[in-house]
């Protein structure tokens, strides 16, 4: 794993440089293996990223009929609740008719977790089946998308959470977190997360300096935060927006 960080003074000025860096490997990928799969990440810090990416100049770079979508945690809320991760996507991207239907894989939140976790680990299964890689333990994703919470959670893995040692889901429900909102999740796990060609960690604000400071210079020993078990087998890049 090699690990780059990248800090920008504003929100917006860090976007611009990601949406640039996921539009060049959206292309390489393209141009490689005729796909590029994207996981979407949840909260809030990420609306300015995909709004970019639908609009000018990335919008139109961007190779979106081989691009699939999909997302790496959901609360079981429905589609169009305010908490609903797909729903910001849904809002700043997906409105405007960029990506075919069939390449946006959402995480059903509105049905039983167990149920909804189960069904988005099958549909991984068939897509990555489908696309040629049938016999394989772990999906490859080309580029997964992390935010990171205050109590250093990410996806939808909280600390001192079961779910940190689910070893052959692909996807798994949790139960709330301490931070808002306090519903189950869906997520998809350490071991398929860490086995993405490339992670990038989207982060913003003072409050989190000094959190993500201590889980980059983490190195030996038992991770104190979820979010430093993400150790990928490919790149991991920090984008860092200081406000
Ligand atoms: C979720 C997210 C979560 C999020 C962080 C940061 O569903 O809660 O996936 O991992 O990325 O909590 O959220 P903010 O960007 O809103 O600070």
């Amino acid at each position: 794993m090699n690990c780059q960080r990248h800090n920008f003074p504003t929100l917006d000025q860090c976007c611009q440089a990601l949406a640039e860096h996921i539009v060049v490997t959206a292309q390489q990928c393209v141009a490689q293996r005729g796909r590029f799969t994207l996981v979407a990440s949840g909260g809030s810090t990420p609306q300015p990223l995909y709004r970019l990416l639908a609009t000018l100049p990335f919008a139109h770079r961007m190779p979106w009929s081989q691009t699939h979508l999909f997302w790496g945690d959901e609360r079981c809320v429905t589609a169009d609740h305010p908490d609903s991760n797909y729903r910001l996507v849904k809002e700043e991207l997906l409105a405007q008719g960029l990506l075919p239907t069939a390449n946006i894989h959402r995480m059903v939140g509105e049905i039983p977790a167990a149920t909804g976790a189960a069904n988005y680990e099958e549909e991984l299964r068939n897509f990555f089946v489908s696309h040629g890689d049938e016999a394989i333990t772990w999906p490859v994703f080309d580029l997964i998308l992390l935010g990171l919470g205050s109590d250093g959670h990410t996806a939808s893995l909280f600390p001192n959470s079961s779910a940190l040692n689910e070893k052959t889901k692909w996807v798994t429900a949790t139960p709330p977190g301490v931070l808002a909102p306090q519903v189950h999740r869906l997520t998809l796990t350490l071991p398929v997360l860490n086995n993405s060609a490339e992670v990038i960690f989207l982060v913003a604000g003072a409050k989190k300096k000094t959190l993500v400071e201590q889980i980059i210079s983490h190195r030996q020993g038992q991770a104190e935060y979820p979010a430093g078990y993400i150790k990928p087998q490919g790149k991991l890049h920090w984008y860092i927006a200081e406000v």
